[in-house]
């Protein structure tokens, strides 16, 4: 076979092989079989000198031409399969423009927090200070300086979780500690008092423990809200007409309002406010047992004791005081029939507030 019939071979495989390429790897492959260091064409132009001089140029000329047409064909093959190469990795890494978005999860404030603000306005409207106390107590402040001594019965229903200080006695047990977590905000009386002259009108909303179990009228952890007022003056019927008005800002002027005589170590004499029933308005039904009235807060004029204890005349002055479940109130101003539920973190019923 002439040099000549050898190129004219090796051209038409060559461009065979570049259009049958399946890929960019493959048609790298022939290119180095063609015109690599040790490639075909690269070999017969090295071999120029070796071929008869009278055949060179015609020689010289053909494998020109196929190395350009080579060259070219690569050039274009090779655009080719990149093209096709990146579709297909469009393709396989698709992402599909009409599913819809993932909206952002807004929280919204919690029902009790909006309860908190809601009643301190209320107060607030009416020129009361919003006070804080501290959720750690001393059993002075949380009991004793509300006239309930180590051995009142009262202390029963109200037992709590005791702090032991680690570092000190062995012997620091529950029961021997006086550091508690407090039962009710009631304690932030004692210190606004210790602190401040009359007049006194305050709120403090918090939070409060108690050695319960959860069900649904009661939580191991709750908010109140404590009210007290000392002044020049202030009766009974203070305490009523104050109550009887927040009441009804709370849960509608429709609502009536009823103070049942009740014991509480700190007032005297003592009280518990109810509301008509917001179901059945005064009718009976199952939310009110029956009785046509709900249970709000615990209300009375503070314990000459208490005053004393704080260090203020009680022959000067006197005063209310009041506390309620800002759960509870939550519960009964929407309907809800388990004090849980508001713990329960489900975005389907907290969404509803
Ligand atoms: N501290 C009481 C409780 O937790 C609630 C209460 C009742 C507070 C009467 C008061 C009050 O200030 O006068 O049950």
């Amino acid at each position: 076979m002439s040099i000549q019939d050898e190129l004219v071979e090796l051209r038409s495989a060559t461009l065979q092989a570049i259009s049958q390429a399946a890929d960019s790897e493959g048609l790298e492959q022939v290119r180095i079989g063609v015109l690599g260091k040790n490639g075909q064409l690269t070999g017969y132009l090295r071999s120029m000198g070796s071929i008869p001089k009278e055949d060179r140029a015609e020689v010289g000329k053909t494998l020109n031409v196929i190395k350009q047409e080579v060259e070219s064909a690569l050039e274009s093959r090779k655009a080719t399969l990149a093209a096709s190469e990146l579709e297909a990795k469009m393709q396989a890494g698709a992402v599909d423009i009409t599913l819809p978005g993932r909206a952002q999860q807004m929280g919204t404030r919690h029902l009790i927090s909006g309860i908190i603000d809601e009643i301190s306005e209320i107060f607030h409207g009416i020129g009361y200070t919003v006070e804080s106390g501290t959720e750690v107590e001393t059993d002075y402040y949380n009991f004793e300086a509300l006239n309930t001594p180590a051995d009142h019965p009262a202390r029963g229903m109200q037992d709590t979780f005791y702090v032991i200080d680690r570092s000190g006695a062995e012997s620091a047990v529950r029961g021997e500690s006086d550091v508690l977590l407090r039962t009710q905000t009631s304690g932030v009386q004692a210190h606004v008092m210790e602190n401040r002259k009359p007049p006194i009108y305050m709120i403090a909303p918090g939070k409060v423990y108690r050695r319960d179990v959860a069900d649904p009228s009661h939580l191991p952890q709750f908010n109140q809200i404590e009210g007290l007022v000392v002044d020049e003056g202030i009766t009974f019927a203070d305490l009523k007409g104050t109550l009887d008005y927040v009441c009804k800002q709370i849960f509608g002027q429709d609502r009536e309002t009823r103070f049942r005589p009740h014991y509480f170590p700190f007032t005297e004499p003592s009280a518990e406010v109810d509301v008509s029933c917001g179901i059945c308005h005064g009718e009976g039904c199952r939310f009110c047992k029956g009785t046509g009235w709900v249970e709000v807060l615990g209300c009375g004029m503070v314990d000459p004791n208490v005053l004393a204890y704080a260090g203020i005349d009680a022959e000067r002055y006197s005063g209310f005081a009041f506390g309620m479940g800002v759960e509870r109130i939550a519960c009964l101003k929407y309907n809800v029939p388990d004090l849980r539920m508001l713990l329960s973190g489900d975005m389907r019923f907290l969404r509803q507030f």
